[in-house]
């Protein structure tokens, strides 16, 4: 049997962490978004587990709606070009957004992101992140919510991926070198 585990180097975040953060998390999204009703917003597809257990996690009323944005292609590094493949299917003029994010890099698909959905005119736009590379910031971007602050290894699993694989991995992990330094 083949096993994704034989790729991977160490478990970064174990799923018991992933689970506190989440609803820690979700418990401050409930205090700050208790009367506004907001939307959601999950970018596919790496947000997809983070998204679903989030909203799970929380109590207070609200919408939800999928974006698809590519930003990296195969590799491990941004191309700084960014291709929206699905749009919103609601109108967000006057709602309470806020954008769910896997992981935020050198910045450019976030940055990209706020200024097209801030062009709708939303009544408050706000970004949540799982994971933060601080470290490799290109533009200036920061997150209004966050769970976990990691360094400069490429991360899988959780929806994470390379060249579209381990996205089912439960925990968040360190991919070894030699699956991409081919
Ligand atoms: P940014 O535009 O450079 O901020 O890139 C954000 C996107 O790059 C994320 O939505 C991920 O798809 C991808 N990405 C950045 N770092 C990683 C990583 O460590 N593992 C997997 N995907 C990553
Ligand atoms: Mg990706």
């Amino acid at each position: 049997m083949k096993s994704m585990y034989d790729d991977i180097e160490s478990v970064m975040i174990s799923k018991e962490e992933i689970a506190a953060g989440v609803s820690a998390l979700a418990a401050r999204l409930d205090e700050d978004y208790g009367d506004k009703f907001p939307v959601l917003v999950c970018i596919l597809k790496g947000c997809a587990p983070f998204f679903t257990d989030l909203i799970r996690a929380m109590k207070i009323p609200l919408q939800i709606d999928f974006m698809a944005i590519s930003s990296y292609g195969n590799g491990t590094n941004s191309s700084g070009q960014v291709k929206m493949n699905k749009d919103l299917d609601k109108s967000i003029e006057g709602r309470h957004v806020l954008i769910v994010e896997d992981i935020i890099d050198s910045g450019h698909t976030l940055s990209y992101l706020k200024n097209v959905l801030l062009a709708r005119q939303p009544a408050s736009l706000k970004i949540c992140t799982l994971l933060d590379k601080v470290a490799r910031r290109e533009v200036e971007i920061t997150p209004d919510y966050k769970c976990f602050d990691i360094g400069n290894e490429f991360v899988v699993g959780y929806g994470l991926d390379y060249a579209e694989k381990y996205r089912n991995l439960p925990e968040i992990g360190v991919l070894k070198r030699c699956v991409y330094e081919k």
